[in-house]
């Protein structure tokens, strides 16, 4: 086992560090030199959906919440996210025009693929969007995109989220092309940034890791924590709560920064520290007067921001600054890394945390 952790203490952290070479070989062959077109070859046969709705568990429905954001701004396609474990008893009503994404890892997810059968027995197109080849999802979706994570080890996902995030913005794009909706530049914006993303992820990553241990340490102490982000950073906040209570046992909550004063202010004391996403985008100013009103009642924060940012707060973590829509894969790292420094201190086991199964195949 610790020849296959390639030196790292844990398969969590390997697999973090692993994301810059995910997203270069998820775009590898996706993007065509000559023209910039991205190529989904596998979906070609499907129209741009009048609806796209998205069906998932856990971390997946985290990137499919991402993904949401990121394809109605982008495509001004429709789309809503469903957890796997209700849609699949909700009797969802779903209309010609509409297409049903599945995301899962592991492609074996009970619910999910519950949720699959459903919408293929209601006539509806299932795409899969799925790690694993020969996996369920991936013999049984009409039509199937693969995440090229590699396997994932740690029971807590970090990579694969990180994999399916690069598939759903390429399927924005695409959606965007096909309807003719982005300006050159912001086309261009999105397709060099996330073609450099590796290669400053590879750059940084050694840096987040400090500043997360450094933090961990710091942190390490409370018993809650509130994660607050807007728009397409909301869902990279539940996902950074969902990491922290999965590994570290730690107590925390993902939450719209806006929603915040309707019920987690409550709670906001100098022992329930807050964890912010508040990077350079177009609700920052929203952002930052929440994050006032955290201070206003003694709450620390530590806040995932950009350079340049009028920002004051306990512990700022600036990150470099990309085009918006890649924010969250700058973001993504330095949450896993911030839950998974605090759990090694605390010395918990990260890679098989208690209660929690890497695939649950059992309802
Ligand atoms: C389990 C895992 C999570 C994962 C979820 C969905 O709960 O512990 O890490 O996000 O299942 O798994 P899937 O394989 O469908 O993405």
């Amino acid at each position: 086992q610790a020849a296959q952790k390639g030196g790292y203490k844990h398969f969590m952290l390997k697999e973090i560090f692993e994301q810059p070479k995910v997203i270069r070989d998820c775009l590898a062959g996706r993007i065509d030199h000559a023209s910039g077109a991205v190529r989904l070859p596998e979906i070609e046969a499907l129209p741009v959906p009048g609806r796209l709705v998205i069906v998932a568990c856990g971390t997946s429905s985290y990137a499919g919440l991402w993904g949401k954001q990121i394809i109605e701004k982008l495509a001004r396609v429709p789309v809503d996210v469903c957890i796997a474990s209700e849609f699949r008893y909700a009797d969802p009503i779903l209309a010609p025009g509409d297409q049903v994404l599945v995301v899962s890892q592991s492609g074996e997810t009970a619910d999910t693929l519950a949720g699959l059968r459903l919408a293929r027995e209601r006539g509806v197109p299932v795409i899969g969007l799925c790690n694993v080849v020969g996996s369920s999802v991936d013999r049984e979706a009409d039509f199937v995109l693969h995440t090229q994570a590699g396997p994932e080890i740690s029971v807590a996902s970090t990579k694969a989220m990180c994999s399916q995030m690069v598939m759903l913005l390429l399927l924005a794009l695409r959606y965007a092309d096909a309807k003719g909706l982005l300006s050159r530049e912001d086309r261009a914006a999105c397709i060099e940034g996330v073609q450099a993303m590796p290669k400053l992820l590879d750059d940084h990553l050694p840096f987040m890791r400090d500043t997360a241990q450094r933090l961990a340490r710091t942190y390490s102490e409370a018993t809650s924590f509130l994660y607050l982000g807007r728009g397409p950073a909301w869902p990279l906040a539940l996902e950074g709560a969902l990491k922290l209570k999965e590994i570290s046992y730690i107590h925390a909550e993902g939450y719209p920064a806006g929603e915040m004063k309707h019920g987690p202010i409550a709670l906001i004391d100098p022992k329930f520290p807050t964890f912010a996403i508040a990077l350079a985008d177009e609700l920052f100013g929203k952002v930052k007067s929440n994050l006032i009103e955290v201070q206003a009642r003694g709450g620390r924060i530590i806040a995932l921001t950009n350079p340049g940012l009028d920002l004051e707060v306990d512990h700022p973590w600036v990150l470099p600054q990309v085009f918006w829509p890649l924010a969250g894969f700058t973001a993504l790292p330095a949450l896993q890394l911030f839950a998974y420094e605090i759990a090694d201190y605390l010395g918990k086991d990260v890679d098989q945390p208690r209660n929690l199964a890497k695939s649950v195949t059992v309802e």
